[in-house]
């Protein structure tokens, strides 16, 4: 049984965990970096056809050992979709694994017919068709597995991918946007395996209290990732696809680099910073400077304030992510724009409150009912809808975490702003935003406009995005009417 007290000393014994436990950080070989292939569909004018396959393959992560894995049209993780703002996509998706799954559009406004979440699930050897119009600016959002109780499973296994929208807005302002060549996506994940290479997902109660974390990290799917800058100015499209670590992201030499972007798309004014906490499921766009033909590591960094911030001790290791050999990047002379584009004012006039409580529930009562993780005192359940809100409305949501650790909050079709934290706003919190890092004993106000969809009977969801905690019940439904 969980007690408070158990709960703690395995937040100690944690913490007295050696570096070397985090295996990514033997510096045996390097591999080369891994750029997802790039899926642009079939164009008809306005109209895009993608054909995905969510298939079972087998891939090399650890020397001379193969990992069954499942992906996205490859045999691990997905492939990058690109579209534009404008653009009526048309994605079939192929279920070719033995198991019911499905692929939701984390970031997008969409009908939630189209969303992908629970109440669209893909029978093995069915397809599923999700129909929607890009009606949001360019974003770095990504793709992933929602099948209700499963999605930590099926998202460690490989089922997710980057979605990149552009649009002209952005296209104008000449940033790095050459796909694979100096616009790179780092799909940043850990994982454990058993001895035989397989991948290791829950093995103990410390998985599901506080999510799964491992001691592989991965980029893109591979450990000890070098890239090869090919030019000295980089665009970054930073995805922290774990299913529960939470990153406190920098450079080895603490080099300062530029916030570009955040979950929606483009912020107002670039930010300039050496570090970014990054929880799962968030996004950051950043530019890199290598002009200084210096070869650097992406880090996690071990930061003071983690203890009060209630961090997790897995999440104040200092460890390697990937390299950056920047010994041959082409020398690029450009000035970097200031100003990037306008966000729309959203009106916060007289709107309506929400209030949503993230609750974890120690003690063996609550360990016997299976009911520890919670919102609101009710955990998730398909049947029943748990908020209504006016299509085209703006709301703000209040989100207060009354447990001991801290849950990345999001919320489907929307992208917010956040208007308060307790905790403080970080520098990338500042744009549009799909998640937020709710701290313990925190409360985080966002602004939402909600999109004119309309459905009565389809729900969206609202959930912690540590997978682990989702599957057992921190999840809620709305729709919009
Ligand atoms: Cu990343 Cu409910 O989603
Ligand atoms: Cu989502
Ligand atoms: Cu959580």
């Amino acid at each position: 049984m969980i007690t408070r007290r158990n709960f703690i000393k395995t937040l100690v014994a944690l913490s007295l965990m050696p570096k070397s436990a985090l295996l990514a950080q033997d510096t045996n070989a390097s591999e080369n970096f891994a750029i997802p292939k790039l899926e642009t569909g079939i164009r008809e004018g306005k109209d895009v056809f993608y054909d995905l396959t969510l298939q079972a393959g087998s891939s090399n992560i650890l020397p001379n050992l193969n990992t069954p894995t499942w992906g996205v049209n490859q045999a691990f993780l997905g492939a990058t979709l690109k579209a534009n703002k404008g653009d009526n996509v048309h994605i079939k998706v192929k279920n070719n694994l033995n198991e019911t799954t499905t692929l939701h559009w984390h970031g997008m406004k969409l009908p939630a017919e189209a969303d992908g979440g629970p109440h669209q699930p893909i029978a093995p050897n069915e397809s599923w068709l999700s129909e929607y119009t890009i009606i949001q600016p360019a974003a770095t959002t990504w793709y992933h597995a929602h099948q209700i109780h499963k999605t930590g499973e099926h998202v460690y296994n490989g089922l997710a991918g980057m979605f990149i929208i552009d649009d002209e807005e952005s296209e104008v302002l000449n940033l790095p946007n050459e796909y694979g060549v100096d616009d790179i996506p780092i799909i940043i994940q850990d994982r454990e395996f058993n001895i035989d290479g397989s991948f290791s997902y829950i093995r103990s109660r410390h998985d599901q209290m506080m999510g799964k974390s491992g001691n592989v990290i991965l980029v893109n799917g591979v450990r000890n990732a070098v890239l090869q800058a090919k030019k000295s100015l980089l665009r970054l499209r930073i995805l922290n696809g774990s299913n529960a670590r939470i990153y406190n992201l920098g450079f080895d030499d603490d080099r300062d680099f530029i916030i570009i972007g955040t979950d929606g798309g483009l912020v107002e004014k670039t930010i300039t910073t050496n570090t970014i906490t990054l929880a799962p499921a968030e996004r950051v766009e950043i530019l890199l400077d290598l002009a200084n033909g210096k070869n650097l590591k992406l880090v996690n960094k071990v930061l003071a304030s983690s203890q009060q911030m209630g961090m997790m001790a897995e999440d104040s290791q200092a460890f390697d992510i990937f390299s950056i050999d920047a010994s041959q990047a082409q020398s690029i002379m450009q000035e970097i724009p200031k100003t990037l584009v306008t966000h729309s004012q959203i009106d916060m006039e007289n709107v309506n409150k929400r209030h949503f409580e993230l609750q974890m529930t120690m003690g063996s009562q609550a360990m016997m009912s299976g009911r520890v993780f919670s919102i609101n005192d009710k955990a998730m359940d398909m049947e029943r809808i748990d908020e209504v809100v006016k299509a085209g409305s703006t709301e703000i949501w209040v989100v207060e975490n009354t447990s001991m650790m801290a849950h990345p909050f999001h919320v489907h079709n929307a992208q917010f702003k956040i208007i308060s934290n307790s905790a403080g706003i970080q520098p990338h919190e500042q744009g549009f935003k799909d998640t937020v890092l709710v701290n313990p004993g925190s409360v985080v106000e966002i602004l939402i406009e909600f999109p004119e969809f309309k459905n009565e009977t389809v729900a969206y969801m609202y959930h912690c995005h540590i997978l682990e905690h989702e599957d057992q019940g921190m999840m809620g439904q709305f729709t919009t009417v």
